[in-house]
């Protein structure tokens, strides 16, 4: 039987190092298909070292975009011709677009979060008191993207305070966010509307160690994990039952990848749809 794709007419990808477990390519060849598009993505795994050459085949190959992801997300910014602003602040990009023959770096991961936690708060989230545990790659984008929709106060903590602090730098305009070191944070638990753990802390496999003390929440608190393995944390567990609001790490997943997604072909795509993909994904595994 013939392989439609054979036909596709524009090639997007994924490079990164393991790909071997990402639900990307399964999520957006979904898309394509639903929406009709002669387009298919794949995931390619580049080895560190061999980036820049792989970026130059991208090139020559004439693929209309791809997604970049870890270890590559910051020495990737060399080997493209323009980096958007969000992305410059980042510090990192995971989406690049083939503009008229330019690849054009963004960062979708921030503004996919948002866009997730969105559809969970409505327009509250600009009257959110909010804190991020940690400070790493992940954090450097929840913060820049919520920063930039506007918040009413975003605070900072992490075991490293000199890398929150370097977040804080980034962030051109404005006053900044507050860092607290752990003892300090903890002590304003009760004062956040929205705490997102950004940390490894429960991942698999160690799943039974928590970021946060949950005794002390604000009534009504959003707790929110970008973990997705397990789907849901003993922290969030823990949260749910000081009755708490929780989000699991798949809305940012499934978030940038819809923000990609526009960026390459103009259309929003079903975002439910995609969460289902990602949800069966993930209990395949
Ligand atoms: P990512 O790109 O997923 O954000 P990362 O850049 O390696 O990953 O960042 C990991 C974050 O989790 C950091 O904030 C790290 O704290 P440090 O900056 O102090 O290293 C935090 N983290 C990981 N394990 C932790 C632990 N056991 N206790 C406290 N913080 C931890």
């Amino acid at each position: 039987m013939a392989n439609k794709f054979l036909k596709a007419e524009k090639l997007f990808g994924l490079i990164g190092h393991p790909v071997g477990h990402s639900m990307s390519p399964v999520m957006h060849n979904d898309q394509f298909e639903r929406l009709e598009l002669p387009y298919f993505y794949h995931a390619f795994d580049v080895a560190p070292g061999e980036l820049k050459e792989a970026v130059k085949g991208m090139r020559s190959l004439g693929f209309s975009g791809f997604n970049v992801t870890v270890p590559h997300k910051v020495e990737v910014m060399q080997y493209i011709d323009e980096i958007n602003e969000e992305a410059q602040m980042i510090g990192a990009v995971n989406t690049v677009v083939n503009t008229n023959g330019k690849w054009i770096g963004y960062n979708t991961d921030g503004k996919g979060y948002v866009e997730s936690l969105l559809s969970k708060t409505g327009k509250k989230l600009h009257d959110y008191n909010i804190l991020v545990i940690g400070a790493g790659g992940a954090a450097r984008a929840v913060v820049t993207s919520l920063y930039r929709y506007g918040v009413k106060s975003l605070a900072i903590t992490n075991r490293t305070i000199s890398k929150a602090e370097d977040i804080n730098k980034n962030l051109k305009e404005g006053p900044g966010v507050e860092i607290l070191n752990k003892e300090e944070a903890e002590q304003k638990t009760n004062h956040y509307d929205l705490i997102i753990n950004t940390t490894s802390i429960g991942m698999a496999p160690d799943i039974n160690t928590t970021p946060w003390k949950t005794e002390a929440l604000k009534s009504g608190c959003l707790c929110s994990d970008l973990i997705y393995n397990p789907l849901k944390t003993t922290w969030l567990k823990e949260a749910e039952n000081m009755g708490a609001d929780t989000l699991n790490g798949v809305g940012m997943f499934v978030g940038q990848g819809a923000v990609a997604f526009e960026l390459w072909t103009g259309i929003w795509p079903d975002i439910e749809r995609m969460t289902d993909i990602v949800l069966e994904e993930l209990g395949r595994k």
